[in-house]
């Protein structure tokens, strides 16, 4: 049965942005490059939710800690400026359950999810339409990272653009500009609640890249599964090693890939040979200072910045207004 108050929309990919060229041209760079979009097959999204898990990985459970805590100020806030009825977009939705978290304290009439591929939406969304079935529901497949561009007709009222978990880490400071210039302009007039995380020492970051348990490790390593399915390239994940490390100059963590021997990977159409100790680069994961980033909400154009964190200050959510 199809509930009335729901709907999904796929946007689709233009050419430019077929995966498989956009693979060959990353393994053929110099150095090697896959971008972490790659990471997030079923096996690999299972990996992650089990990363949120580890005593290591701080930002999820610390992130969630801020919203409970703070969560009755945010939504004062909200409300005092856009009224009481906002469309909440929820960019990279996955399950939708930390927007969930959102909709008693902020009574959205509409949820817009968006993220990848609105193929794992479907039972995620008709989940939460049966918990609220005030809310209308609207599915989005995007890959918002190339352009944050919503479909006409799923915007209504004031819009609060949700961006939690730090995933704005992935971008370096000249890409995140472009992106929260274009979420500005996705927002109409309203506002945006993100979720960034902090610089802070260096242990506590490179513990929470390279766990004991070696989670993060498969999860960077299935990624060359995944990589196969897609290229149908022979990656033998047991050639490879994972490799993180806090780079302080860039404030970034970097994951590689980094060949455990000398080898040559093979896809219709295309190699690459690798020499021992050659690293493909997966991942980037951006800290910021707060002022660093309430600095970088400003060139963005937002203004009325408030920030929340914890008493250890690991981590941050800011909310920002676009007018
Ligand atoms: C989903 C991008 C926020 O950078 O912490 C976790 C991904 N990579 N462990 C992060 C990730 C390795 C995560 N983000």
């Amino acid at each position: 049965m199809n509930l009335p108050h729901i709907r999904f929309i796929q946007v689709p990919t233009c050419d430019a942005a077929d995966p498989r060229a956009e693979l060959a041209s990353g393994l053929l760079r110099q150095p090697a490059a896959v971008a972490p979009k790659f990471f997030y097959d079923r096996l690999g999204s299972a990996l992650f939710a089990a990363i949120t898990e580890l005593p290591e990985y701080y930002p999820t459970r610390t992130e969630a800690a801020i919203f409970a805590a703070h969560q009755a100020d945010m939504a004062a806030a909200l409300t005092s400026r856009l009224g009481p009825h906002c469309t909440l977009v929820d960019l990279g939705a996955g399950d939708g359950a930390k927007a969930a978290r959102l909709f008693a304290p902020l009574q959205p009439v509409r949820y817009v999810a968006v993220d990848i591929s609105v193929d794992f939406m479907h039972d995620a969304l008709r989940g939460l339409q049966q918990r609220f079935p005030a809310i209308e529901m609207v599915g989005v497949g995007l890959d918002f990272s190339l352009q944050l561009e919503l479909p006409a007709g799923v915007l209504d009222g004031p819009v609060l653009l949700f961006y939690p978990g730090s995933s704005i880490g992935n971008f370096g400071p000249e890409a995140a500009l472009r992106l929260l210039r274009q979420a500005r302009a996705a927002a109409q007039g309203g506002a945006l609640l993100i979720g960034v995380d902090l610089v802070k020492p260096r242990a506590v970051l490179e513990a929470a890249y390279d766990d004991a348990l070696g989670v993060t490790a498969a999860f960077n390593l299935n990624l060359l599964r995944h990589v196969n399915r897609v290229l149908r390239s022979d990656f033998d994940v047991r050639d490879w090693r994972h490799v993180a490390f806090f780079d302080a100059e860039a404030s970034r963590i970097e994951m590689h890939l980094e060949a455990r021997r000398a080898h040559t990977v093979r896809w219709p159409g295309g190699e690459r040979r690798f020499e021992s100790g050659e690293r493909i680069h997966t991942e980037d994961s951006y800290k910021w200072t707060g002022t660093g980033f309430e600095a970088l909400l400003g060139d963005a154009g937002y203004t009325r910045v408030q920030t929340w964190t914890d008493e250890r200050g690991w981590f941050a959510v800011m909310l920002a207004f676009v007018a």
